[in-house]
């Protein structure tokens, strides 16, 4: 077995080549419209959703094949996330993994319709996988649930919706595991549910694991707006307070905050307590998610 550094290197440059095969051409028209695409989803970002799909196929010994589609999928949705997220309409940020913001770099219109056009493709490219015709329409269930209205695009209208609002501890809680947690938490599901039914032990064991490091992915993101910077994050630093967002530090303060996302880590790395090392991969990016500086 390989360390995680060598996985998350060896992964990270998989789903690159992944990705930059199956996003259209910027030769092909309409050119600007996928020039945007390829723009916001390539060369750029941690690739957490990809590795978790990677790392919880290791654990189950499922073929790349499969894991490849999977992976593309979330992490186009997650492209399209951020496109619609900086929007002036959302949270107006102009920099994005290092770069100007897809509607800074090209316009609104262009951001909006390349957000709409990898959100689609995400569900073409399922179509497609490697894998049974009862799974493919399983996981484009699951997958559609946890990017729609009572998923992500849901925590992303209550984020707005809670902007210079006073909420509480388990109102934050719903909003992060909306807009963050459900599409990092279906990583696993979609990977697991090659696998097992959702009734499984192990399925549940996995799902407790993802919602945990989907909160935590979420509050640490809260905690580095706070401390980290500009350059470091790639992004701008100081915009949730800026915005008057609900954040778990605007909330609780910086200590709090971080001791919830080590006690997150804890509740993750004890569901996969029944896995032997070959869970180890899931156990790295649990740690990685709260331990990042990015
Ligand atoms: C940022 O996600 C937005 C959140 C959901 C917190 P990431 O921190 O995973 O962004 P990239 O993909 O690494 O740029
Ligand atoms: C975004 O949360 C969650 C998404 C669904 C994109 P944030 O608004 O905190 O993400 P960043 O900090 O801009 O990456
Ligand atoms: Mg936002
Ligand atoms: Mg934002
Ligand atoms: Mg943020």
């Amino acid at each position: 077995m390989t360390s995680f550094a060598q996985f998350q290197q060896v992964k990270t440059q998989q789903i690159e080549t992944a990705l930059g095969n199956l996003l259209p051409s910027n030769s092909i028209e309409p050119k600007r419209l996928h020039d945007a695409m390829r723009y916001s989803t390539l060369n750029g970002g941690k690739r957490i959703r990809a590795l978790l799909v990677y790392a919880t196929g290791h654990l189950l010994n499922l073929p790349d094949s499969v894991l490849n589609s999977l992976a593309c999928s979330l992490e186009l949705i997650h492209a399209y996330s951020l496109i619609h997220d900086d929007l002036p309409a959302m949270d107006n940020d102009d920099l994005r993994r290092g770069k100007p913001s897809c509607h800074k770099a090209f316009d609104d219109a262009t951001a909006i319709l390349a957000g709409d056009a990898l959100l689609t493709l995400a569900f073409n490219v399922l179509s497609n996988a490697d894998c049974t015709a009862e799974q493919k329409v399983h996981c484009i269930k699951l997958l559609s649930q946890a990017s729609g209205s009572r998923g992500m695009v849901g925590g992303q209208a209550i984020d707005l919706d809670n902007e210079g609002k006073n909420i509480s501890v388990a109102e934050v809680e719903n909003m992060h595991l909306h807009k963050t947690g459900a599409l990092i938490c279906s990583c696993i599901t979609l990977t697991a549910s090659l696998k097992f039914k959702s009734t499984d032990k192990q399925y549940r064991q996995l799902k407790h694991y993802a919602e945990c490091v989907g909160l935590a992915f979420q509050v640490q993101d809260d905690i580095l707006d706070e401390t980290s910077s500009t350059k470091m994050l790639g992004k701008t630093q100081g915009k949730d307070r800026q915005a008057n967002k609900s954040t778990y530090p605007a909330l609780l303060g910086l200590k709090t905050s971080m001791q919830l996302s080590k006690d997150l880590h804890v509740d993750a790395i004890a569901s996969l307590s029944e896995f032997d090392s070959q869970a180890d991969y899931l156990r790295n990016i649990a740690e990685f998610t709260v331990s990042r500086l990015s």
